[in-house]
């Protein structure tokens, strides 16, 4: 019986010819960059479980959410408890914070992680049962400037991969006394219009009337127009938050555009929630998307702190960049191959590999030659720099001949030399 892979998830390899964003170097030079950005801006790593009991996700994400009602991978383990796998980073943040006291060490409290996310979703381009994220989550912050200060990280992480043409969307959902007027207002609004509405909006008239703002179906968003406003329904202390995140955007120049039906869907939002969205992706268009949070921690049990955090997919930022032909960071390859003759030369090559790797210089060695063309193949794959083949001859005289795999030229030196040469080499294709 042949086992396939399940559905909605994916290998991430070394070589993908069908599908190039699920290549590993790819991978891991977006997460270079995580840690890099991440150092600078003073956010540092966590790493929680890949599952969870099943109640911190009901309490945290919300029991109307569709996470929540729909999508989690849920079980019993062998003791009785229901546990889930983790649908997204925030709850389990939470959690390990309030768990371990984090807020009596003091200092500040700026956490990243990078890791794969479970949502039971209807797979489609764009959109996987195992997802990867990365996120970030600063606690104990009410001020705009923290707002700004995530916003402004994400955008720098996007640009440092070269990525172009996204989209930044911003809206405020205001406080949890606004948004229970707004949704006893827009509910009232479209009550006379139910029948029209799509099959997932009419069931979210009881339940999630928020989401409806940003339903997909063009109807639904044309018996939208002239619904009540958000925005205009925002408290003063609210709107005075918003204006002045905004203004701060524009000093760090930072374009984006107010969009006041941005609801996002999971429910421990207040004040700011922001999308970034890049027109080279299909229906999901989504790449990264956050907010302020600030009621999530006493809700969960914890100190009333408030918070903001984003979360942003690994497979869409990747997919986005092979669509724009950004330039993406080479393969990685050795950058020697060593092809020896005779045992002798094994044995001989077979020391100088380990030596030269103990250097940190990535070097490969074929222990199976049977054809030097056919050696010489298998170095073309491997994408390598150079190939030496060394026989007798070669350890008698102790002169080698380099053979430059891109140019087919050849280059001349002693054997004593390889691994100065070799070092200074890689220096000058790190530089
Ligand atoms: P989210 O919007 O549900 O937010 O997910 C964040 C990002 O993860 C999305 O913008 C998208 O790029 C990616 N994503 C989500 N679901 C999938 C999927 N099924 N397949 C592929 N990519 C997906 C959160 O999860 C919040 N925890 C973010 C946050 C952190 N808010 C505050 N702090």
């Amino acid at each position: 019986m042949q086992h396939a892979i399940p559905k909605g998830t994916f290998d991430i390899l070394p070589r993908d010819p069908d599908e190039a964003w699920r290549e590993s170097h790819l991978w891991q030079d977006v997460e270079k960059t995580i840690r890099e950005i991440c150092k600078v801006y003073g956010f540092r790593e966590i790493r929680t479980p890949i599952f969870e009991r099943t109640e911190l996700f009901v309490r945290g994400v919300g029991e109307g959410s569709d996470i929540v009602s729909k999508e989690m991978y849920t079980f019993q383990d062998k003791g009785g408890r229901s546990l889930t796998l983790r649908p997204e980073g925030t709850a389990s943040v939470m959690r390990a914070f309030i768990e371990k006291h984090m807020d009596q060490q003091g200092g500040l409290h700026k956490f990243f992680y990078v890791g794969p996310m479970f949502r039971y979703e209807r797979p489609q381009a764009g959109r996987y049962r195992q997802h990867h994220q990365f996120g970030v989550e600063s606690i104990g912050s009410a001020l705009p400037e923290s707002d700004v200060e995530v916003i402004a990280l994400l955008l720098e992480f996007y640009n440092s991969l070269g990525l172009k043409n996204l989209n930044v969307l911003l809206n405020s959902v205001g406080n949890e006394e606004t948004r229970t007027r707004f949704r006893e207002a827009l509910r009232s609004f479209l009550e006379p219009k139910r029948m029209l509405l799509s099959a997932d909006s009419q069931m979210r008239l009881e339940k999630n009337v928020l989401r409806i703002l940003d339903s997909k179906d063009p109807q639904d968003q044309e018996l939208l127009q002239g619904a009540p406003s958000l925005l205009e329904m925002l408290h003063p202390a609210d709107r005075d938050h918003f204006e002045r995140v905004q203004l701060l955007l524009h000093r760090l120049h930072i374009s984006f555009e107010v969009q006041p039906k941005l609801v996002r869907g999971l429910d421990y939002y207040n004040r700011t929630v922001f999308e970034i969205t890049s027109g080279d992706l299909g229906a999901h268009n989504a790449v990264g998307g956050g907010g302020r949070y600030d009621g999530l921690l006493s809700l969960l049990g914890g100190p009333n702190l408030p918070a903001i955090g984003f979360g942003t997919g690994l497979e869409r930022i990747i997919q986005t960049m092979l669509k724009q032909q950004i330039s993406l960071p080479e393969k990685i390859a050795p950058l020697l191959f060593f092809i020896p003759i005779g045992e002798k030369a094994k044995e001989y090559c077979f020391a100088l590999v380990f030596q030269l790797r103990r250097q940190r210089i990535p070097v490969e060695i074929d222990f199976h030659v049977k054809r030097v063309g056919h050696s010489l193949q298998l170095a073309e794959v491997l994408g390598a720099h150079y190939s030496l083949v060394l026989g007798e001859e070669e350890l008698l005289s102790g002169q080698i001949k380099l053979k430059e795999m891109q140019t087919r030229r050849e280059i001349s030196l002693s054997l004593d030399q390889l691994s100065i040469f070799l070092g200074e080499n890689l220096a000058l294709r790190l530089q």
